[in-house]
């Protein structure tokens, strides 16, 4: 009983999914049309599935910039066949039907991308069942100066130990599918980040993780809940070495992946995105493309003719979220900056 169910769900799912991909097309749908097949499933029904992409928001932001609407749109490109979800905590009251109109465009678009779920985020759902979640029940998070970044790490923990997948921050660029299921991505040689990683549900790792999560929690200490985690409890079970070539490293039961697959540029030099090459990089040993967005405290945003790396990649791997939210430099000059790019953690 169900079973059949769940393939008449898969039917109806697959027949919405092309007649979806039909209304995509027409760019006169994303600021009307909300996908009906959406408002009518269930999140467990998408995320049983357990090959999501995973995005999250943990302040009560609800409008992407244009910097997390690329992040979103290019993984929603660069894996079709998957199911690009992204969790926000602003959601959590009654605005998941909010009115999709010309003051949401970042979200309505991304809505209206076939394989792009958005759902609240409800820490006490998320977390039950993993061992953060007696942490969370005793947290004041009122005190916790980090706590936005802090909630997310533990978020991001929960949702791929219950459901497995990908997770992602909302300034990475998705430019090649990563061919791995396990793994975690190097920051640089030997440490480890958290704001790219994926692993099967259930994956022992991220139970270990979340336990030690819990038992070396210092909400003072940058990182000690995000990279710190993942770097000590990889040492625990890998022999880090340096990285030879652009080749990952092995260890048991996940891969270390190379810098190059995700950081080609390196934190120090961020600014690189904004300014125009005379050669661009092939970023062929690339997945992925950080953005660093948490280093753009000046807010440098990407601009409509400007020739600057940022503004070929969106041009490139998010071409909706480009013709959309992209302001031409005109614009920009009538001083009509209209986005601030959030921090991101890590
Ligand atoms: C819901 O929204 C109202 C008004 O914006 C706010 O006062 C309340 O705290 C919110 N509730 C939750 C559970 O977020
Ligand atoms: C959400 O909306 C429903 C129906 O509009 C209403 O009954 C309910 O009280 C609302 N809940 C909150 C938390 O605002
Ligand atoms: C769009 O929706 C928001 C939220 O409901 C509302 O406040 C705003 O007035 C609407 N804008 C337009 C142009 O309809
Ligand atoms: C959390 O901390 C704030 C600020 O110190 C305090 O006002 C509040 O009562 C605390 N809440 C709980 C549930 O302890
Ligand atoms: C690898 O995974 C298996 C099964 O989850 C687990 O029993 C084993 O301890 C793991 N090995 C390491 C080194 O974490
Ligand atoms: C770790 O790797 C280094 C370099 O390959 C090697 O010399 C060392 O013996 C290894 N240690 C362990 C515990 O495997
Ligand atoms: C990158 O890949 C493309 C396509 O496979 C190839 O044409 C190009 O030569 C490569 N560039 C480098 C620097 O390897």
């Amino acid at each position: 009983m169900l079973k059949e169910f769940q393939i008449s769900l898969s039917i109806f799912f697959l027949f919405t999914c092309g007649f979806l991909y039909e209304m995509t097309l027409k760019p006169r749908c994303f600021f009307s049309c909300t996908p009906a097949y959406k408002a009518m499933m269930k999140p467990e029904d998408i995320l049983r599935h357990r090959r999501n992409i995973v995005f999250l928001e943990t302040t009560n932001r609800l409008e992407p910039s244009p910097l997390v609407s690329c992040a979103v749109e290019s993984a929603a490109r660069i894996y079709p066949e998957r199911s690009i979800i992204f969790l926000m905590k602003g959601l959590d009251n009654n605005s998941t039907h909010l009115p999709l109109n010309a003051s949401y465009p970042g979200f309505s678009l991304l809505s209206a991308i076939e394989n792009v779920f958005f759902f609240p985020l409800v820490m006490e759902t998320l977390l039950q069942e993993t061992p953060l979640f007696s942490w969370y029940t005793q947290i004041n998070s009122s005190v916790e100066k980090n706590w936005i970044h802090i909630s997310s790490d533990a978020c991001r923990l929960a949702f791929i130990w219950r459901y497995g997948g990908i997770y992602m921050d909302t300034d990475i660029i998705s430019i090649r599918p990563v061919p791995e299921d396990n793994f975690l991505a190097a920051q640089t040689s030997k440490f480890s980040s958290n704001g790219v990683f994926g692993f099967h549900h259930h994956h022992s790792f991220i139970w270990d993780c979340m336990e030690n999560f819990i038992e070396h929690y210092n909400g003072k200490i940058w990182g000690n809940q995000g990279p710190g985690l993942m770097t000590r409890m990889l040492r625990l079970s890998c022999n880090l070495t340096d990285f030879r070539e652009v080749k990952d490293l092995r260890c048991p039961n996940l891969s270390f992946l190379h810098p190059q697959r995700f950081y080609p540029i390196a934190y120090l030099k961020w600014k690189r995105y904004y300014e125009v090459w005379d050669i661009e990089p092939s970023f062929n040993d690339s997945y992925a493309l950080h953005l660093w967005n948490y280093m753009n405290q000046e807010k440098k945003a990407v601009i409509r003719g400007s020739n600057t790396l940022a503004e070929n990649l969106y041009r490139k791997y998010c071409p909706i979220t480009y013709k959309n939210l992209i302001q031409g430099k005109e614009k920009m000059d009538q001083g009509e900056p209209k986005d601030t790019l959030s921090p991101t953690p890590h």
